[in-house]
């Protein structure tokens, strides 16, 4: 889900889209101009000072909304666990009394999580281009190496052995081309029979037009992939007549069809509401061909983003290669859903010949039905695992930097030097009731899921079963073995499993 600022994926640059005192139209196609952020950016902390100094310790969120009485006046409720046990107090410094707590990175450090992936620091939105390699797990990420915040996406790079233990590599791919000058959106991996790995993703050219980019490994004797080159060619697909510029993106996996030749999609939406995704067909993965019709389209969803499209076996317990094809295979169709920001799928079935793909339940349709997962979810993207034949499921948590409704308020205080704070941190505003709140954001956002495996679920016939990859048992420390619990329909059963700093 590369183009953050476009419809409502407005929310990560503060200054431009969440400062509702503003006014501030949304935008919905051309980059957000770096001097008038500044200059906006400036006016919206200004106002952001006045309402400090108005109020200490703003309510949670999720508080009664009508104890709130005007604009920048509201009740106080909730306390903050404290400083004793590194929690900001949520306070923020007063110009006027007592000076706030200095927090430091060490202090917030604890807050990371343990297991998932996290960038070291910095801004990371969808995973990118999944794939296994000489014994090596590679996620890349859509990552902006400057800030906390979402703009300069390059590709990050991280390998891990295990899916649990990551280790961080050098940025495979930064935006330095006129067609991803704008960022090196999402993209996903083909592995080839022959050995060699394609990667395709999305550009955003100098003129802010999304485009298909190929690239591959400098050196496929490195199990690290280290080193990414860009065909010369590129862009390889550029949107077709009819498609908008801007909304044309996030190309999957590709796969062979029964004719010899591989098929990709890209997400895209036409007459503005109908999610879409298009096939293109190519021989040598620098000339595509646009193929007749759809793979699938559902009226009412908006645009569709980061398409996954994969089968699954009805009758076993091993994922497939992307392009497994043949009876008792069903085919599973993912789209972001950039309106809702929900990732939502559907199980069906795949016509090689027509390149067609239908659900199985008309009413169940990609993004009226089946979501991916019901909490913060998005960008999902799957790969197939040939080390060990099964089908892995990454997604992107998008952070609320909150625990529970105290911590929505903002879990970093500032420190008392704003100048140096602002850099350091960046404030996010939101707009309930038409009151401004804000809360400040560490530098550090979002992190991946821990790897699921997919499969289909052979039980409902109409499901995908998920689950965490095995190795997250490695983990294992200790177990505590409950016997006879009943959970009844709808009731909460305690279980006293002692202490646990974190369960992430
Ligand atoms: C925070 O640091 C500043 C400057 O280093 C110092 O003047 C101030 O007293 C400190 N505040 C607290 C609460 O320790
Ligand atoms: C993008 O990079 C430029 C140059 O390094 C920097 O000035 C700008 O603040 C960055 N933008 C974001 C959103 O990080
Ligand atoms: C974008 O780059 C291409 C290739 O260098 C160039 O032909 C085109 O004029 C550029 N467009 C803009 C708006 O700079
Ligand atoms: C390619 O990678 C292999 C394994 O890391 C290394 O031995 C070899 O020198 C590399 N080749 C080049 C041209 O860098
Ligand atoms: C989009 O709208 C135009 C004009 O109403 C119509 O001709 C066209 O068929 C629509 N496209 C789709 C895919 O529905
Ligand atoms: C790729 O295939 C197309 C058609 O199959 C051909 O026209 C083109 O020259 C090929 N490109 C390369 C770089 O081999
Ligand atoms: C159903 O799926 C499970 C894996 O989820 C597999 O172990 C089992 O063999 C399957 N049963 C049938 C009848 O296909
Ligand atoms: C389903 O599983 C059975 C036994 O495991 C096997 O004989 C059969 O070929 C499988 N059917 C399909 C369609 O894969
Ligand atoms: C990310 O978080 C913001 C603020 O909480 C929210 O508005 C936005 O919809 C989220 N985006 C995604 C992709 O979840
Ligand atoms: C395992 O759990 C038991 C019971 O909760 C506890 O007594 C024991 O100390 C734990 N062992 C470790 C290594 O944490």
């Amino acid at each position: 889900m590369p183009k953050m600022e476009a419809s409502s994926s407005t929310s990560h640059d503060p200054a431009l889209f969440h400062a509702p005192l503003l006014h501030h139209p949304r935008r919905r196609s051309s980059r957000p101009l770096k001097g008038f952020a500044v200059i906006i950016g400036s006016v919206v902390f200004l106002l952001s000072l006045v309402i400090l100094i108005v109020n200490q310790s703003p309510e949670p969120l999720a508080s009664n909304p009508s104890s709130v009485t005007e604009a920048g006046s509201y009740s106080m409720a909730a306390q903050p666990r404290g400083i004793a046990e590194g929690v900001s107090a949520k306070s923020n410094p007063s110009l006027f009394d007592k000076v706030g707590f200095n927090w430091t990175n060490a202090m917030f450090y604890w807050q990371r999580t343990a297991y998932h992936f996290q960038p070291q620091k910095n801004w990371m939105n969808d995973p990118d281009g999944p794939l296994y390699h000489k014994g090596w797990y590679h996620l890349f990420y859509q990552y902006n190496p400057d800030s906390a915040i979402w703009g300069n996406i390059t590709w990050g790079h991280a390998v891990s052995k295990d899916l649990i233990h990551w280790f961080y590599l050098p940025l495979a791919m930064v935006p330095d081309q006129w067609y991803d000058i704008n960022g090196c959106w999402t993209g996903s991996a083909t592995l080839l029979p022959d050995g060699r790995i394609v990667m395709l993703y999305t550009g955003s050219t100098n003129d802010s037009v999304q485009v298909q980019n190929l690239a591959y490994p400098a050196n496929l004797s490195d199990p690290l992939l280290l080193q990414w080159l860009k065909y010369p060619g590129n862009p390889v697909v550029v949107p077709p007549t009819g498609i908008e510029d801007e909304e044309f993106r996030d190309p999957t996996t590709a796969w062979l069809g029964p004719d010899g030749s591989w098929r990709i999609a890209v997400g895209t939406r036409f007459n503005t509401t109908i999610g879409t995704a298009l096939v293109f067909q190519t021989t040598n993965f620098s000339d595509y061909e646009l193929l007749d019709g759809v793979l699938h389209a559902v009226p009412g969803t908006g645009m569709w983003e980061c398409v996954d499209f994969y089968p699954v076996a009805i009758n076993g317990s091993v994922g497939l290669d992307t392009t497994a094809l043949g009876p008792g295979i069903k085919h599973v169709l993912k789209a972001s859903l950039d309106d809702t920001k929900v990732d939502h799928y559907a199980i069906g079935t795949y016509d090689m010949i027509t390149d067609k793909w239908t659900p199985d339940n008309p009413e169940e349709d990609v993004g009226i039905g089946l979501k991916v997962d019901y909490g913060r979810y998005y960008a999902s993207k799957t790969f197939f695992d040939q080390s060990k034949q099964r089908r892995i499921l990454y997604g992107w948590v998008n952070e609320t930097d909150s625990e529970a409704d105290d911590l929505e308020k903002g879990w970093a205080s500032i420190q008392v030097n704003y100048i140096h704070t602002y850099i350091h941190y960046h404030y996010e505003y939101y707009n309930i009731h038409n009151i401004l709140f804000y809360t400040i954001v560490f530098c550090f956002r979002n992190l991946q899921t821990i790897p699921r495996s997919v499969l289909y679920d052979n039980k409902t016939g109409t499901h995908l079963l998920q689950w965490p990859v095995e190795e997250v048992e490695s983990l294992r420390l200790n177990a505590t073995v409950f016997k006879d619990v009943v959970v009844e329909a709808g009731s909460v059963v305690p279980l006293d499993i002692g202490t646990a700093t974190q369960v992430l």
